[in-house]
């Protein structure tokens, strides 16, 4: 019979690893609490028990099983990543002006913009508290660099938005700083606390990153699909003016009258009923979302590479399917 779930590695991922998956959400639970301010609590269970797909704790798991992990330390920076995450998405949707987060309101619409940044604040503490009970110098390193270099992606794509001279390099840069930081730290610390070699830390890390950017490529296509199931708003970042490659490539094709329609849309905002349409007629007629979809299969592709060096096991194949599968959401 053929397995249910066999496009969906993250599930069959999350199967492999179900105890320590089971471990890393008692971890989240329990540190994401708060003796003295029940604010904490409220806006955090909101997020967090609405799920998520876990991506980046089961990157950390899955690359410190594949080398052979035998303590627990894992578990203790699945849920820091996990921690990381969950607090760029609380500031990300605050950012964002966004009103949906994992098929719910988000915090910034159920409770305010002031709680939001501030649970967020919490909980990036809360991870490196977390992170210190390692006792690795090389880990902290690792995900203190990848919080910068989040927020600098974030930051960048702030000054980015509404420029109709944004290209395909600083976009890059955005999604490599935003989401592929985070995703490369998620797998090369599985590496570290597994005492793995230089060779099988770089190949993970190599890995994160162009699994991060084929995830991010694929995720703003999907801001375009309006057939997608993703528990967000569409058509978000056009209505932000923000250049995403689809948008971006689009631009780039156009001319006198198209050229008009950015001017008018993207950089002085002027947007009326009707507008998301046109984009994406016009990202059709050049071929936009095609040659978008294209980037994020070869960015596919180079993480599927980077597995190579990596010892020969069921978890490195699932690490694999991954790669096919966050680009398969846009396909
Ligand atoms: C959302 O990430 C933020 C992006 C980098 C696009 P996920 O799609 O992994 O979010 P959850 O955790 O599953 O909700
Ligand atoms: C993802 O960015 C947030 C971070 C990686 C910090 P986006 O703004 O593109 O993602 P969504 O669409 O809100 O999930
Ligand atoms: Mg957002
Ligand atoms: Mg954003």
């Amino acid at each position: 019979m053929r397995d249910e779930t066999a496009h969906r590695p993250h599930e069959r991922l999350a199967r492999h690893l179900a105890d320590d998956l089971a471990a890393v959400n008692a971890l989240i639970r329990e540190r994401m609490t708060s003796r003295h301010a029940p604010r904490i609590p409220e806006v955090t269970a909101h997020l967090i028990d609405a799920g998520g797909k876990r991506l980046r704790p089961m990157l950390t798991l899955a690359s410190a099983r594949l080398l052979g992990y035998r303590g627990e330390h894992h578990i203790r920076l699945a849920a820091t990543v996990e921690f990381i995450h969950t607090a760029t998405l609380l500031h990300d949707d605050v950012v964002d002006g966004s009103e949906k987060r994992r098929g719910r309101p988000t915090a910034n619409l159920l409770w305010d913009n002031k709680s939001s940044v501030l649970v967020g604040d919490y909980l990036f503490a809360r991870s490196f508290q977390l992170m210190t009970e390692t006792g690795k110098l090389d880990v902290l390193r690792i995900l203190s660099d990848a919080a910068a270099t989040i927020a600098e992606g974030e930051v960048l794509q702030l000054t980015a938005a509404q420029n109709l001279s944004t290209d395909e390099s600083v976009y890059l840069q955005v999604v490599r700083g935003k989401t592929a930081a985070l995703f490369a730290a998620a797998c090369e610390v599985g590496a570290v606390i597994s005492e793995a070699g230089a060779a099988a830390r770089s190949a993970l890390h190599d890995y994160g990153d162009a699994l991060g950017i084929a995830f991010q490529i694929a995720d703003d296509l999907l801001d375009f699909s309006p057939e997608a199931k993703i528990g967000k708003n569409l058509g978000d970042d056009f209505r932000d003016r923000k250049l995403t490659l689809p948008l971006i490539k689009a631009i780039a094709a156009a001319e006198g009258e198209e050229r008009a329609f950015w001017v008018r849309t993207i950089e002085q905002g002027r947007q009326q009923e009707g507008d998301l349409e046109t984009a994406l007629a016009l990202m059709e007629r050049h071929g936009s979302l095609e040659a978008t979809r294209a980037e994020a299969l070869a960015w596919a592709g180079r993480a599927k590479a980077a597995l190579a060096a990596l010892p020969d096991d069921p978890i490195r194949e699932m690490l694999s399917d991954m790669a096919e599968y966050v680009v398969a959401r846009c396909t």
